[in-house]
């Protein structure tokens, strides 16, 4: 694939940072294009190529394009709250499909086709049978899947007329931190299991919350599939790899672990790893949550011959490290 400049539209957030790394060990160049609305300054590494903008811009995106000389992009910018995006779905509709067609546009007046777009494990909505396939059908039940559903379709249709090829990732949950301890999913109010976890091992919140204990699963919480942000960003890597060998490329991949773990077996594990008592307490099930939601990678090892290399307590114990460098 050679040394490539690659845009990378919120590179400054939680899992684009970790990208912009793992970029810089292969060889290439990235140029971060972010509104660091959500994003931070301090995950951006010395020297790396730096633009300010927002997607909702269309001459911000063009300014970029200008300047730099791009060979592909990797499209992470985008709000990803879900009970967010019910109270305010415009916001989302605005930032995360407005903005995709932005970029597409923009990309496609200089003369850039490549893109590997972030999508979600949320386009499934509640599967009905797991391990999830990339066949099944999508069926959303909140505005942040459906952007991501929407921008997939916009994708598709860019392709079949021969404007773009893509990869779009649909991620499960993506978790853990940068081995270094300088990086990791740094929200102030986090809504995610993990640094949740995290918090109440640190003893920075009286009790972990756990949202449901009659679901129609082993122990009744919520069981999803989590994966370590370093494997999502290899995927990532491989699936430019695919863009650039393939003349015509529109794939739509999961990227998760294909091993399901409840709330109260991360609390175990946990405990386990950070030596400390996770306090919890069975509280009501959260809107919109489901019961069980793991992935099928198969397609991704075909198809990208990506497989997860780090498992729950890799994650547990990358997110301690992160936990405790804030
Ligand atoms: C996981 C499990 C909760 C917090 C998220 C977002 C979306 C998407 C995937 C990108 C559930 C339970 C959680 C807590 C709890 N990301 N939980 N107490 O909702 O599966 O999906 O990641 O595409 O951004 O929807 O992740 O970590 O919020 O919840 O009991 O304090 O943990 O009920 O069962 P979720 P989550």
């Amino acid at each position: 694939m050679g040394n490539k400049r690659i845009l990378v539209t919120g590179g400054a957030g939680d899992i684009g940072s970790h990208m912009v790394r793992l970029l810089l060990e292969a060889g290439h160049t990235p140029v971060i294009f972010d509104n660091l609305s959500t994003g931070h300054r301090e995950f951006i590494p010395k020297g790396v190529l730096f633009v300010r903008g927002d997607l909702r811009k269309p001459l911000d995106i063009r300014k970029a394009f200008k300047k730099y000389k791009i060979d592909a992009v990797i499209h992470f910018a985008a709000l990803i709250v879900v009970p967010e995006s019910v109270a305010q779905p415009l916001k989302y509709y605005e930032n995360n499909v407005t903005g995709s067609l932005n970029l597409f546009q923009e990309m496609i007046r200089a003369g850039v086709n490549k893109v590997v777009f972030s999508s979600s494990a949320c386009v499934y909505g509640q599967p009905l049978k797991t391990p999830i396939k990339e066949e099944e059908p999508l069926k959303v039940t909140n505005p942040y899947g459906a952007t991501k559903v929407m921008v997939e379709q916009i994708l598709g249709d860019l392709a079949a007329a021969g404007k773009m090829d893509y990869v779009a990732l649909r991620y499960f949950n993506v978790a853990g931190a940068h081995p270094s301890g300088e990086i990791g999913i740094k929200m102030d109010k986090p809504t995610h299991l993990i640094p949740n976890v995290m918090k109440a091992a640190l003893g920075k919140v009286k009790q972990l919350q756990v949202f449901g204990d009659d679901y129609p699963t082993k122990d009744g919480s919520g069981v999803r599939d989590y994966v370590h942000v370093l494997d999502l960003c290899d995927a990532h890597l491989l699936a430019l790899k695919l863009l650039f060998k393939e003349k015509v490329c529109r794939q739509m991949i999961n990227v998760g672990n294909g091993k399901g773990f409840s709330v109260l077996d991360v609390i175990r594990t946990a405990e386990k790893v950070t030596g400390q008592k996770v306090p919890y307490k069975m509280s009501p099930r959260r809107a919109g949550d489901c019961g069980c939601v793991v992935a099928s990678f198969a397609k991704a090892k075909r198809m990208l011959g990506w497989t997860p290399k780090r498992d729950l307590k890799d994650i547990l114990e990358s997110a301690w490290v992160w936990q405790r460098a804030q």
